[in-house]
């Protein structure tokens, strides 16, 4: 089975084509015209998916060296997401498939995420674990064999992610400060401050998440110090804040296992690029016999290869019929 993936939810275009469970093309155009602003401007975002959806496209059937013909299924991300930006790559995608006359799935950008490990073997086992963590998102789940799954945990303020850039903003890292602050961290001493690690203690049966007493707390501490010293301690500050962030990703994700006597955990998003979580997860699943599963960083960002895999993820268990045309919320909203 031959799947095109599309990917337009943020300020990547993406389109990925699959043959069978292969990954035979993924191409991410980055919008980098975001980066003067120091966030994603959604307005810029759209009319550059605009732009790119077409050479995308046409680089990734190349890339596979396959005819637009032989495609089985066509798949594009139909929320959640900036609503422009979803809309360029799921518009794009339905013409195209209609064109055809291909099915079309629409896909679930976070549930993508979630079974982003099923991109490249080894699989996970089910029942597993999975922690989602983006700029958007930070999502604990117990997800099932038949891709049903039951939410545990999630943020109660900002995401994973977003307590990354907004605290790296405050250092004067660029955007996105995330991968930067993963960078100068490796440098600095993670226990120079220490920074609140909310909801830990005592919150042994609560998988929730709170960033937002961090961010508060960098920003009172850096309202103290002068200039100089900041800029002499920017890789320690990154450090402490990089260790909080991680700590308790890592500390509620184990829990979370324990508590549901799962053996498998699955990370993902943007935020599982992140050198010192991933150092943290291998650490403590190997002390506890837990198989842990964090795609390859090209894969934890966001991409068109993971929309393609829950399309075929979808359609091996014969679950595309059911996706319809009106399964998803942005058609829904004109329903009445
Ligand atoms: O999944 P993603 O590409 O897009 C969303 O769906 O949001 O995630 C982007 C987020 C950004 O907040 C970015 O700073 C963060 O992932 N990120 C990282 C790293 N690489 C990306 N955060 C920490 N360390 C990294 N290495
Ligand atoms: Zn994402």
């Amino acid at each position: 089975m031959n799947i095109l993936g599309i990917e337009s939810s943020c300020d990547d275009t993406s389109a990925a084509v699959l043959k069978g469970n292969m990954v035979a093309s993924n191409i991410i155009s980055s919008h980098l015209a975001h980066r003067e602003f120091g966030g994603v401007v959604p307005e810029i975002a759209s009319r550059e998916h605009e732009r790119l959806i077409v050479s995308v496209v046409q680089r990734a059937l190349e890339e596979a060296n396959i005819k637009k013909s032989d495609l089985d299924i066509v798949a594009a991300t139909a929320g959640p997401g900036l609503i422009g930006a979803v809309l360029v790559g799921l518009n794009f995608a339905e013409a195209f498939a209609f064109a055809l006359q291909k099915p079309f799935v629409p896909i679930n950008h976070i549930e993508a995420h979630i079974f982003s490990n099923f991109i490249e073997a080894p699989y996970p086992n089910f029942p597993f674990v999975s922690l989602t963590v983006s700029g958007g998102h930070t999502l604990l789940a117990l997800v099932q064999d038949d891709l049903s799954y039951r939410i545990i945990g999630r943020t109660i303020d900002d995401a994973a992610g977003e307590a990354f850039d907004k605290t790296g903003k405050m250092l004067g890292l660029p955007y996105p400060a995330g991968p930067t602050m993963d960078k100068l961290a490796r440098q600095g001493n993670p226990n120079f401050q220490k920074f609140p690690q909310a909801l830990t203690k005592g919150y042994d049966e609560n998988f929730d998440f709170s960033f937002s007493g961090l961010k508060t707390s960098v920003q009172t501490y850096l309202a103290k110090q002068t200039p100089a010293f900041i800029e002499a301690h920017r890789a320690d500050l990154c450090a402490s804040i990089q260790n909080a962030i991680t700590s308790v990703l890592v500390l509620k994700t184990i829990q979370a296992a324990e508590k549901f006597g799962v053996k498998t955990i699955s990370v993902a998003g943007g935020v599982s690029a992140n050198s010192e979580l991933r150092r943290k997860f291998e650490h403590a699943c190997s002390g506890k016999g837990i198989a842990l599963h964090i795609p390859k960083p090209i894969y934890s960002t966001d991409n068109a290869a993971m929309i393609a895999t829950l399309a075929r993820l979808k359609a091996e268990r014969g679950l595309i019929e059911r996706a319809l045309r009106y399964d998803y919320p942005a058609f829904a909203a004109f329903q009445g």
